[in-house]
C-alpha cells in the first residue's frame, strides 16, 4: 500500500497511557510508505520507550528540544519544515493545554508552533478529563487555531471508566493522515457509494446472498470522503469499521437498498454502485421456517422474481448524477462490461475477473478494467484500499470532463 507514498509525517508521543498504540499508528504509516520521524515528550518514556518507536519508524527517535548534535545534523525549524502533517497521538490534556497557550517548552510543542502545514491531535484520556471545563476550553481554542482534533471516541477505558475520551485506532487515524494529505477534488460534491452483498430472505432465518465482503465499495468511500466528499455510504451486511468521514447507512436487501438509493441520489452528483445486489429474490417469503418434511432427494422450488437494477435506475431516473457500476464478469471481461454500460446507461463500467480466486471477492486485492463511453484502462492487481484511491482519481477526472460536471 502506498497511499502515503512520499509524504512526511512527524508522529508527536505524548505521556498517555495510549502511547501503546503509538508503534501500532507508526507501523501502519510506514506499511503506507510514508517517511515517519517519531517526538516524543518526556513523560511519554515513561509508558514507551523510543527504542521501539525507532525500530518501527526506521529512524532516530528525537526527544530534546536542546540538543546540539540533533540540532546540528536537522534543527528543531527544519524538522518542522520537513513535515507535511504533524500528529500527536496520543495527544494528553497536558499537551492540548500547552499548544492551546502557544507555549513552545519542549521539542513537540515548538514543532507544532513552528509548523507550516496541518498540525492534528488525537486527544486521549479518561472521560473526566475530557469534559473538564478546561480541556473543553483549550479544545475549542485549539479548533479556533485550525488544529485539527481526531476523536476521540467513545468507549471503555484503561482506568476502567466507560466514555468520550478513547484514543482512535491506528487504522483510523492513518484514514485521517490519507484525508488530511488528499488534494480536495471532489469538495462540495455529493457521492453515493453501495457496497456489500445484500440478503434475500425466503424465510425467517434463510436467505440468499453472495460472497461480496464489502472491502473495494468501503475502500471507494474512504478515498472519496478523503478527497473531500460528502459520502453516503449504503450498505448490505458486512463486518467493516466505517470509513473516516463518510455517512453510513446499513440495510439488507435489494428493495431496501433500491429505496435508499434512489433517495440518497435525488440531490447526489456521483453514483458509484459497487454493491453486488442480488439479481433475484424470492417471489414469497414464508411466515415460518421451512420445514425438512421432505424426503431425501426430494425437490424444494423456491421461485424467484428478479430485482430492480439499481445502478441503470440511478441512470434513468437521476440523468443528472454521473454513473458508475461495477460489473463481476467470469469471461469475456471487456466485451460484456462495454455492453453491459451502454445497456444500463451508465457513464463508466468497472469491470472486474470474480473466477481469478487471487483478486474480486473476499480477497484484499482486485485488477479491474475502467470501460466509459470514449475510451478504456485496465489497472492491474492492487490492493483494494489503494485501488479505491485511484479509482477515484480516475472517476474524479472524468466526472470534470463530462456535460454532468459542475
Ligand atoms: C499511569 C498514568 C496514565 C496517564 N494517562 C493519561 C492519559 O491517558 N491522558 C492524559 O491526558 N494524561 C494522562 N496521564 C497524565 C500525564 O502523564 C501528565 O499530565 C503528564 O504531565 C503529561 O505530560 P506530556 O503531555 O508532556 O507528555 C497519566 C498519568 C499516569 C501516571
Amino acid at each position: 500500500m502506498s497511499r502515503l507514498a512520499n509524504k512526511h509525517i512527524i508522529i508527536g508521543v505524548t505521556g498517555g497511557i495510549a502511547a501503546y498504540k503509538s508503534p501500532e499508528l507508526v507501523r501502519r504509516l510506514v506499511e503506507e510508505a510514508a517517511l515517519v520521524q517519531v517526538v516524543m515528550s518526556h513523560h511519554a518514556q515513561s509508558f514507551i520507550t523510543p527504542l521501539t518507536l525507532q525500530a518501527v519508524s526506521g529512524n532516530p527517535v528525537r526527544t530534546e528540544l536542546i540538543d546540539e548534535g540533533a540540532e546540528a545534523a536537522m534543527s528543531h525549524i527544519e524538522l518542522a519544515r520537513w513535515a507535511d502533517l504533524i500528529v500527536v497521538a496520543p495527544a494528553t490534556a497536558n499537551f492540548m493545554a500547552r499548544l492551546a497557550g502557544g507555549f513552545a517548552d519542549d521539542l513537540l510543542a515548538t514543532l507544532c508552533l513552528a509548523a507550516r502545514g496541518p498540525v492534528a491531535l488525537a486527544p486521549a484520556m479518561n472521560e473526566v478529563m475530557w469534559s473538564a471545563a478546561a480541556t473543553r476550553r483549550n479544545a475549542r481554542q485549539l479548533e479556533a487555531d485550525e488544529r485539527l482534533l481526531w476523536g476521540p471516541g467513545v468507549g471503555s477505558q484503561a482506568c476502567g471508566d466507560e466514555g468520550a475520551g478513547r484514543m482512535l485506532e491506528p487504522h483510523a487515524l492513518v484514514e485521517h493522515c490519507i484525508a488530511a494529505l488528499t488534494p480536495k477534488s471532489l469538495e462540495g460534491l455529493c457521492v453515493v457509494v453501495t457496497a456489500g452483498p445484500t440478503r434475500e430472505a425466503f424465510d425467517p432465518v434463510r436467505y440468499i446472498s453472495n460472497h461480496s465482503s464489502g472491502k473495494q465499495g468501503f475502500a471507494m468511500a474512504a478515498a472519496a470522503a478523503a478527497a473531500g466528499a460528502h459520502v453516503e455510504l449504503v450498505t448490505g451486511p458486512v463486518s467493516l469499521p466505517t470509513p473516516v468521514g463518510t455517512h453510513r447507512t446499513d440495510l439488507s436487501s435489494a428493495s431496501e437498498m433500491y429505496a435508499a438509493v434512489m433517495d440518497k441520489t435525488a440531490n447526489a452528483d456521483i453514483f458509484i454502485g459497487v454493491a453486488a445486489v442480488s439479481d433475484y429474490r424470492p417471489k414469497h417469503v414464508q411466515a415460518q421456517k421451512i420445514k425438512k418434511d421432505r424426503m431425501e432427494g426430494e425437490q424444494l422450488e423456491i421461485e424467484l422474481v428478479q430485482n430492480a437494477d439499481i445502478a441503470a435506475c440511478v441512470a434513468s431516473q437521476h440523468p443528472g448524477v454521473y454513473t458508475v457500476g461495477f460489473a463481476a464478469e467470469t469471461q469475456h471481461l471487456e466485451r460484456h462490461a462495454r455492453e453491459k454500460r451502454v445497456r444500463k446507461g451508465l457513464d463508466m463500467i468497472i469491470a472486474n475477473d470474480v473466477s481469478d480466486q487471487s483478486i474480486g471477492f473476499n480477497s484484499d486485492e482486485n485488477a479491474v478494467t475502467l470501460v466509459w463511453d470514449d475510451g478504456e484502462s485496465r489497472i492491474a492487481s492492487t490492493p483494494k484500499s489503494e485501488l479505491g484511491t485511484i479509482l477515484i482519481e480516475r472517476i474524479t477526472e472524468l466526472y470534470r470532463q463530462s456535460p454532468k460536471a459542475r
